[in-house]
């Protein structure tokens, strides 16, 4: 890799499709990231957030899907290996997909450093052709992958391109595969830590509609924020705007945002009917601080 491609203070999109996540609004949380000399993002995803922003003297990036792990771990450390493997993967995209998601679920209950290489291009094929960019691993229900976006696999060495600035940006970057409690330990006020978790309407839905591998109950809303309480870092957290999010962070200082969501759409039957055309949802969050 050539050093001159690391500005790490160049914003960059993150990589992924993510559900929920924040790429199309880094620029618009921005403003509100305070100075700090280490950056901590506990619930990472594509991890949208770290690779707009400048990067700190510290970083580190945390999800609890071994997937992702996977991914960043071997963006950060391999990645000619990866981008060698992915070029590799150029016959019938449904026959790919149907490799990965379905012959391969072996990879998918390996966990630390096992197979990182093909853990890895797993995710990253799988998150670029399936439906919504949502990656569950879920071997009782095998319909949650679903081939949905073939489309997503062309133009691969610009895809490359960008990852390799993405590796670039991941250099030095502690990446882990935990719950986002081990996250907190020996933060100080020099530390800023962004908590974007699963949403909290997703808590009170059937647990086969939810967006991530790895969801929540309302008793972990409520944990995490008794645990964001006690730390003494600077910490922001997004969520939807709902009253029991409200409840939740009280004494906090809030900051409503919204923004179109990006592949959610919203129309009743009544209105199709009348030929009206589909409306992207608007999503309102909150963004939610300590400071
Ligand atoms: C809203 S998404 C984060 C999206 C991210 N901000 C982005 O821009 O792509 C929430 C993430 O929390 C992760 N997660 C769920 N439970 C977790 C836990 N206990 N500890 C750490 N991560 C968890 C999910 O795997 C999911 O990736």
């Amino acid at each position: 890799m050539q050093e001159t491609l690391l500005d790490p203070n160049r914003p960059l999109r993150s990589p992924l499709r993510y559900p929920g996540g924040k790429t199309r609004v880094a620029k618009m949380f921005a403003p509100h990231i305070p100075p700090h000399t280490e950056y901590r993002e506990i619930f990472a995803g594509g991890a949208a957030i770290f690779f707009f922003k400048p990067r700190a003297r510290k970083s580190w990036i945390n999800d609890l899907h071994p997937g992702l792990y996977a991914l960043w771990r071997t963006l950060r450390d391999d990645f000619d290996a990866f981008a060698e493997k992915c070029r590799q993967q150029d016959g019938d995209r449904r026959k790919l997909f149907n490799y990965w998601a379905f012959e391969r679920t072996d990879l998918m209950t390996a966990r630390g450093t096992d197979h990182l290489l093909d853990r890895a291009v797993q995710y990253y094929y799988l998150n670029r052709t399936v439906w919504g960019g949502r990656v569950v691993f879920d071997p009782k229900r095998k319909s949650r992958l679903y081939f949905s976006n073939p489309e997503g696999w062309s133009r691969l060495d610009k895809k490359l391109a960008h990852l390799e600035q993405v590796s670039a940006k991941l250099q030095g970057v502690r990446i882990t595969c935990q719950s986002y409690e081990e996250c907190l330990a020996g933060a100080t006020a020099d530390t800023f830590i962004y908590a974007d978790p699963p949403y909290y309407r997703e808590s009170l839905g059937h647990p086969t509609n939810q967006l991530y591998d790895r969801s929540f109950t309302v008793a972990d809303h409520e944990k995490l924020a008794e645990q964001l309480n006690g730390t003494p870092a600077k910490v922001m957290v997004s969520y939807e705007n709902c009253s029991a999010v409200r409840r939740l962070f009280k004494g906090w200082r809030f900051v409503p945002k919204h923004w179109k969501y990006c592949g959610r759409y919203a129309v009743t039957k009544a209105a199709k009917a009348r030929g009206e055309k589909e409306r992207k949802v608007t999503g309102r969050e909150l963004l939610i601080m300590n400071y």
